[in-house]
């Protein structure tokens, strides 16, 4: 029965640390431990034995019994640990992992030019002044010395939404509406924006672009005013090393008018493809307020004068980045937005 015993015991031991979970190990302890099991079944033969022997053996069975119990847990701690081990494993996070590249944004190139002659004119004191996309025939045309059946209007084919109310044609109508609010206050803004006109849209041609007006107006205001403005434009825009040239013009609302013509940024005026071989670039018109958009606004242009100015964003754009066509700023091909990211500042 001794003999028995312990090759029970080493069965036992042998299979408690075969077990390969808790749940093996368990059917192990069933087995050997349980109400069936062997040892179970030794101790109930112990009323077989002769009293001398009795109490040995059952020092014997409890002894293995013991030990086999003592495994068990052993065994049990053991497998516990490795479970815990290969859940973390399982759910560990690689950190090496490259992450996913977050793909940003950049600014649209109409609106770093718009911006970037923001910063310049804050930094000259200006404010900016926001205007109406629909606007009233009064301050698109009239206040602008522009009258009814005035032949310059045909100059801008405008969209009209009643006899009286249109789409602005130019963002000049903020030059009326902010001497109206100012009362013969002085004045210093530029007034960013949408304009529309009726325009086939081509390479060059759009019905909708943006313009970016200049109004300052104050005692002593004059032409030498305008000119040193505009070489600070023409400087930070196309390089330190710009020269400008103005010409005489026509805007009903400016008197003298002009146009502006920057040295060419390309070739520097000895004449290339971007400037048509002529040396210079048109960029923009602007003049001296005329007295009769002065007096209609309410200011006295004896003892006031101003100057205004009107920049194409989509103009200085297309120099700007080498565009082709203007209808890449409205087409939203990220193929084309994309390529402003490099020179994003
Ligand atoms: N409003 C004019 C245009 O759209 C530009 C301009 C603005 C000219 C201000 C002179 C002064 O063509």
């Amino acid at each position: 029965m001794e003999q028995q015993l312990k090759q029970l015991e080493q069965e036992a031991l042998t299979k408690i640390q075969a077990a390969a979970n808790l749940k093996e190990l368990n059917d192990v302890r069933v087995a050997y431990l349980g109400k069936k099991g062997p040892i179970t079944d030794l101790l109930k033969g112990m009323g077989k034995l002769s009293p001398e022997e009795r109490p040995k053996m059952g020092a014997l069975v409890n002894a293995v019994r013991e030990n086999v119990t003592a495994q068990l847990e052993q065994r049990a701690t053991v497998l516990e640990e490795q479970a815990i081990q290969e859940q973390l494993e399982k759910e560990s996070i690689d950190v090496t992992l490259p992450g996913r590249q977050v793909r940003s944004g950049n600014r649209h190139p109409l609106t770093r030019v718009v911006e970037e002659i923001e910063d310049l004119f804050v930094s000259m004191g200006y404010t900016i002044a926001e205007g109406t996309e629909v606007e009233r025939d009064y301050y698109n045309f009239e206040a602008l010395n522009l009258p009814k059946g005035h032949p310059a209007r045909d100059m801008q084919d405008t969209f009209y939404i009643t006899e009286e109310t249109l789409l602005r044609t130019h963002t000049s109508p903020v030059q009326a509406r902010t001497m109206e609010a100012k009362k013969g206050e002085p004045i210093r803004i530029i007034s960013p924006g949408k304009v529309f006109r009726r325009d086939n849209d081509d390479a060059t041609h759009s019905h909708q672009f943006m313009q970016i007006e200049g109004l300052v107006v104050g005692e002593n205001i004059r032409m030498s005013d305008l000119k040193g403005t505009l070489d600070k434009l023409a400087k930070k825009m196309f390089g330190e090393d710009r020269e400008i040239r103005l010409r005489p013009s026509f805007f009903p609302f400016t008197e003298p008018s002009v146009e502006m013509d920057i040295s060419c940024f390309k070739c520097g005026g000895s004449g290339c493809n971007v400037c048509k071989q002529t040396g210079w670039i048109e960029i923009l018109g602007a003049g001296m307020v005329h007295p009769n958009v002065l007096e209609m606004a309410g200011y006295d242009s004896k003892k006031v004068s101003g100057f205004a100015f009107g920049i194409g964003a989509e103009r200085i754009a297309m120099l700007k980045y080498g565009v082709d066509d203007i209808r890449h700023f409205y087409t939203n091909d990220s193929r084309f937005l994309s390529q402003f990211h490099r020179t994003e500042g």
